[in-house]
């Protein structure tokens, strides 16, 4: 079954912003504690092109570590994954997403996998380039692809805020360089990935993206296979082990589909083969999902079913 009304969504967003009061907006990188924690808006979009929305749509967002799947999806494409898979791992950390604490105990510091901080530097390392800007350019291009938007853009604002205060990232940049598990410009890793992480979009632009990794790689608006299935299907299970950070197992468990979220409050699910979500929801709970978002879900699978388990 899918939900395909409009007022039922709507309902359901109602419903779970009730809970927004118990989570809390994401303040480590500044520019980010603007946002209003009662916020929670939702759009699904189906293969046959057809979208249902709730909430304030027009509202835009960073995307954060969702934009690990995408940088992902362009390395696996252009080295294949055996060369990526020698540079970060496949396993969960059970760690927070920004933890160091596995690159010095593990044997030199390849990260576990690549939608933990040090495994999406190290992702990001690799994206083709001469510099930071058409390094930037290569990624926007493919997501204008995934959403059919030409105009996405990234808030230079966000970006800028996270380069001048992430020094987090940055040691995890210098550990895994002085390992020689990735070479190049730190500062220049550090712009590309803020930028990255500071592309902003709305919700159905977001379920747009997720669609498409939903339909292996096929952009069902335009027809064209934007990603080969194999990466599309490596991406949606790093979305499974590890999309929901530290508490991806749990998520499994609760709504079991492929997600992934992102500080500012976004998550994007793909439904294998039945839909993309884009939710966006500020409040954040104690790992950094989105609280209202995950209500959400919960909400959405116990009606409609969503778990591919
Ligand atoms: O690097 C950071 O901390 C943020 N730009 C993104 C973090 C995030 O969304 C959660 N990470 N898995």
């Amino acid at each position: 079954m899918a939900c395909r009304s409009e007022e039922i969504l709507d309902a359901l967003v109602k419903e779970a912003r009730k809970v927004s009061f118990e989570g809390k907006v994401a303040n480590y990188i500044p520019a980010l504690q603007k946002e209003s924690p009662d916020h929670l808006s939702c759009a699904l979009v189906y293969p046959d092109g057809d979208c249902f929305s709730a909430g304030d749509i027009q509202r835009k967002f960073t995307l954060q570590s969702i934009s690990k799947i995408i940088t992902l999806a362009i390395v696996l494409m252009d080295y294949g994954p055996e060369h990526v898979f020698h540079r970060v791992g496949m396993e969960p950390t059970g760690d927070p997403f920004n933890s160091i604490i596995k690159l010095e105990t593990s044997s030199k510091a390849k990260p576990l996998n690549p939608m933990i901080n040090a495994g999406a530097l190290a992702v990001t390392s690799m994206i083709k380039g001469s510099n930071a800007e058409e390094k930037v350019e290569y990624i926007m291009d493919f997501v204008r692809k995934l959403t059919n938007e030409p105009d996405i853009d990234y808030c230079e604002e966000v970006a800028i805020s996270e380069f001048t205060t992430s020094f987090l990232n940055r040691s995890l940049c210098f550990y895994m360089k002085g390992d020689g598990v990735i070479h190049g410009n730190v500062e220049e890793i550090m712009e590309v990935y803020t930028k990255q992480c500071a592309i902003r979009m709305n919700c159905l632009q977001l379920a747009r993206m997720g669609v498409v990794f939903a339909m292996d790689g096929l952009n069902p608006v335009t027809n064209e296979q934007v990603m080969p299935k194999e990466v599309a299907r490596i991406c949606k299970t790093f979305m499974v082990t590890c999309g929901m950070y530290n508490a991806s197992g749990e998520f499994a468990i609760r709504i079991g589909i492929p997600a992934k979220s992102g500080v500012s409050g976004g998550i994007m699910g793909s439904v294998p083969g039945r839909m993309g979500i884009g939710i966006f929801g500020p409040a954040l709970n104690e790992v950094g999902n989105s609280h209202t978002g995950l209500k959400l879900l919960e909400l959405l699978q116990d009606k409609y079913d969503l778990s591919m388990f």
